[in-house]
């Protein structure tokens, strides 16, 4: 999808980790500047390098993500018959893009609406925002949680999920996630998986699963970055079984 379909955006996807991006902004905001006007310089350097980093948190999740999910759903090439299922869904920033590529297929977004994670979230707005995108039919948010999934085995033709997978407490759950994750896909289905944390654990259980094509890098400047040691990256992955060549290969 273009980058003017993107600027077209029109739903509203809310503020991952709830709400505490913009008052952090607004309360370091406020506190540059009267360290500015009072000349105060430790708050003023301080608060200007807080403020850069909030701005480009800010940035990640009204901007960013959807531009660097945009190029990884256009590099899959669907040819629009698709189920895609998406992670820990939220509002639907993922999984309506999807949608926007299919034609006769479908979206599936999971997800336990947590507003800690992101804010307004819920099963009304995800389907508000679907109907704002224009692809009502073409998307079903469930309540369901990603360590039990509520489908059959080799059910879907991808798999998505964007920083999600982290919020559960505990390797043992995160697995289960993963395992859930390469369960649900059909032989040949493709599994993309963006972190910022625990993605070296996730590419190994998948190996250890007999999945195909097991990749990560780092997605970049323009995803969640909280220093050099949680920096957001994306595991790629196909379920062996179809003959289709693996995720991400020529
Ligand atoms: C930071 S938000 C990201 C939402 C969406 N993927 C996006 O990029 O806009 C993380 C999401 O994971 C969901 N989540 C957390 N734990 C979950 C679980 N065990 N099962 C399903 N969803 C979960 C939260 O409710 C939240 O919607």
């Amino acid at each position: 999808m273009s980058d003017g379909a993107q600027a077209a955006r029109k739903a509203d996807y809310g503020w991952d980790a709830g709400l505490k991006l913009p008052i952090a902004g607004v309360a370091l905001g406020c506190m540059v500047v009267v360290a500015a006007a009072s000349r105060l310089w430790p708050p003023l350097i301080g608060g200007s390098i807080a403020l850069c980093f909030v701005a480009k948190a800010l940035h990640t999740t009204r901007r960013g993500k959807f531009r660097v999910w945009g190029e990884l759903l256009d590099g899959l090439r669907l040819r629009g018959d698709e189920r895609v299922l998406d992670l820990g869904c939220g509002r639907g920033a993922l999984l309506l893009a999807a949608a926007q590529r299919l034609t006769t297929g479908r979206g599936v977004g999971v997800d336990i609406w947590s507003r800690g994670d992101q804010s307004g979230n819920s099963v009304a707005a995800t389907l508000r925002n679907a109907e704002a995108e224009g692809v009502p039919e073409r998307v079903a948010p469930l309540t369901a949680n990603m360590m039990a999934l509520p489908f059959p085995s080799d059910t879907f033709d991808v798999v998505i999920s964007n920083i999600a997978i982290h919020n559960i407490p505990g390797s043992k759950g995160r697995t289960r996630a993963i395992d859930e994750a390469a369960r649900v896909l059909k032989p040949g289905g493709r599994l993309l998986v963006a972190d910022l944390a625990f993605t070296g654990a996730y590419s190994r259980r998948l190996v250890e699963l007999g999945m195909a094509g097991v990749a990560r890098r780092s997605l970049g400047w323009r995803m969640w970055w909280t220093g050099p040691w949680r920096a957001t990256h994306l595991v790629t992955a196909t379920k062996p079984g179809s003959g289709r060549p693996p995720a991400g290969s020529k």
